[in-house]
């Protein structure tokens, strides 16, 4: 496989994930609508004559025709992300992440394998450690467009199913609605953290250690296709106040615990990533590199915050 296509490819992950797919010799097109941003996050890619960007809508069927025609196998990573966005543009999130998604699924052949970047928000309110085999229950229209999304890709197509953990960590496409990029943030540039849901278990995963994990599935595909994984990493599971804490070692800041609020998909779990650590694959950076990462770069971001998906 080398002619990789992206969709999505302008986004937080994309942006991580196109450089490392340059930095491994593939040929890398990206197509984008540029929801957020105007472009400047895939600058630097095109010094790469491997690079091609396509400003267009995955929705759009005679684009996406001639794009998949091109490619042997397509990084699905186009969304409206996160169940805030989603509730605000519900026609739009059930177009993009499932309408087109089908779309996309239809135009592909059994040898064009499809990576599709699904989320944990899909399990729902779960009593013990989620593994793939866990009912799904998703509970927002975010949750609800991947489980079905996911499984009209594995009736249909040659597919690989990645149920990430929540991602944290710099991203050329910077997003701060991001529960650890949030809290940093706020640690940082407000000095205070108002927290509710403190006992909420989450599992957290590094944008790079992400994008690292698409790359492992382009060189182990036999092995994955028709499989779907969790990813992350069990070294990176912890309550939301274990996260506010760990913050508050390397920054001042004043922590409130409130009592309203709520999280809408309900992410309070525990993941076990068994199924894709058996194969070879480990996300290595832990939760508390992040944070100093955000640490040092987040003073110099706007402060006026561009970076939230609402
Ligand atoms: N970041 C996370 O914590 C996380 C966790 C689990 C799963 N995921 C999944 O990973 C993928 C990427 O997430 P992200 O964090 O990079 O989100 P993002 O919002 O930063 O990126 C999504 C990109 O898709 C583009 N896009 C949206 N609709 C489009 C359309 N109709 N046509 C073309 N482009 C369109 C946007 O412009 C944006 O650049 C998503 O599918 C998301 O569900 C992310």
């Amino acid at each position: 496989m080398e002619r990789i296509l992206v969709t999505g490819g302008a986004g937080y992950v994309g942006a991580v994930l196109v450089d490392h797919l340059l930095n491994k010799k593939y040929n890398v097109t990206v197509v984008d609508r540029l929801i957020y941003e105007n472009g400047h996050t895939m600058i630097n890619y095109f010094k790469n004559p491997h690079f091609t960007f396509v400003k267009g809508d995955i929705r759009d069927e005679t684009l996406m025709k001639k794009l998949t025609d091109n490619c042997e196998c397509v990084i699905h990573l186009a969304a409206i992300v996160g169940f805030p966005a989603c509730e605000k543009a519900q026609d739009l999130a059930r177009s993009t992440n499932l309408e087109a998604t089908k779309m996309i699924s239809r135009l592909l052949s059994k040898n064009q394998p499809i990576i599709f970047a699904s989320t944990g928000s899909n399990y729902g309110v779960v009593d013990g450690i989620c593994t793939e085999e866990t009912p799904l229950n998703p509970l927002s229209l975010y949750g609800k467009t991947k489980t079905e999304a996911e499984k009209w890709l594995l009736e249909h197509n040659n597919t690989v199913i990645f149920r990430f953990a929540t991602a944290f960590g710099l991203s050329p496409r910077m997003r701060l609605d991001l529960l650890i990029n949030d809290f940093v943030y706020e640690a940082v540039i407000n000095k205070y953290l108002i927290m509710f849901e403190k006992h909420f278990k989450r599992t957290f995963i590094h944008v790079d250690d992400m994008a690292c994990s698409f790359i492992f599935a382009l060189e182990n595909l036999d092995k994955m296709k028709g499989e779907v994984f969790n990813v992350g990493d069990s070294s990176n599971n912890f309550n939301k106040e274990d996260i506010a804490l760990m913050i508050k070692k390397k920054v001042e800041y004043y922590l409130h615990f409130a009592d309203i609020g709520e999280d809408k998909d309900k992410r309070n779990y525990e993941v076990c990533y068994d199924k894709i650590n058996a194969l070879g694959y480990k996300a290595c950076i832990s939760v508390e590199e992040g944070i100093d990462q955000m640490v040092r770069a987040i003073p110099v971001l706007e402060h006026h915050n561009n970076y939230r998906n609402v």
